[in-house]
């Protein structure tokens, strides 16, 4: 695949999926605009060759609009991730991650549509979950986010295909990333259990394959989104979730 001549931008770029994803469009040639609050990391990437550092707090709407014009490619990846009961969650803290995965992805993809339709060719890949199509106990503004995050996918790709634009999710299980990580001291602390037995009994209770998924895996299939043969691939939710979602 030859992305040589094509602009990707991906958030949440200094860790994790999004790391991988960057990493991967960039070895495929694209030019990689890297967002992400962590000044440093993206600064180690950028001296490795990987893209350009846009140090932008995705809460703060307007410097978003401003990073996303002229991209060929979005992945919208960056995500945080709170576990906490509904009657005890802080309210400040939900208005956040919504604004974080649903209205920065709405408002990078508005500033990056018109680009696209002038080039009659964009991808917008949304880094959602199996949290996109399924619920889980404590995770109420992550799973909110996540399932308005498929919502407006599948209106991008409705009014991106005339264009050229293909628009669709990507619905992760349980990826080693230290997202992930902080999660195994959470939710041994939600559900009174030791934190070596939260991945197991916890985190892939309900996964037939018991192993974190890595996040080149998942970047693969950024890249395969990006491919000519992928074209009439839209509006979809793609699980790599080894079955989980399955059962
Ligand atoms: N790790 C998993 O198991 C998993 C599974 C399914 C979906 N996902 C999704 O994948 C995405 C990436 O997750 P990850 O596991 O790689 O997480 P991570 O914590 O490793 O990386 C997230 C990155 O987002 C950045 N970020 C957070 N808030 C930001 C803000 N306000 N502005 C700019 N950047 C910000 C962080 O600095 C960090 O670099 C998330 O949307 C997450 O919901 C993760």
């Amino acid at each position: 695949m030859d992305l040589t001549g094509r602009t990707a931008l991906v958030t949440g770029a200094a860790s994790g999926i999004g790391r991988a994803c960057a990493t991967r469009l960039a070895a495929a040639g694209a030019t990689v605009r890297l967002v992400d609050l962590n000044r440093e990391a993206l600064d180690e990437l950028a001296q490795r060759g990987i893209g350009e550092p846009h140090h932008v707090d995705l809460t703060d709407l307007d410097a978003v609009d401003t990073v996303a014009r002229g991209v060929d490619i979005v992945v919208n990846n960056a995500g945080v991730q709170t576990v906490c009961p509904v009657h005890e969650f802080p309210p400040e803290r939900f208005s956040m991650m919504v604004k974080l995965m649903l209205e920065a992805p709405f408002r990078i993809v508005r500033a990056a549509l018109p680009h696209m339709y002038a080039r009659n060719w964009g991808r917008i890949i949304n880094i959602s979950s199996v949290h996109g199509l399924r619920a889980s106990a404590y995770k109420s503004a992550y799973v909110a986010a996540k399932h308005g995050l498929e919502g407006f996918s599948k209106v991008v790709a409705l009014e991106g295909a005339p264009h050229g634009v293909t628009s669709n999710c990507i619905n992760p299980g349980y990826v080693r990333t230290p997202l992930v990580e902080q999660q195994i001291a959470d939710q041994a602390r939600a559900h009174g259990i030791p934190a070596s037995d939260v991945v197991e009994t916890v985190l892939l209770a309900r996964s037939p394959i018991k192993r974190l998924i890595e996040p080149a895996e998942v970047a693969e299939m950024v890249a395969y989104l990006c491919c000519p043969e992928a074209s009439f691939i839209n509006g979809a939710s793609l699980t790599i979730d080894g079955a989980w979602s399955a059962s």
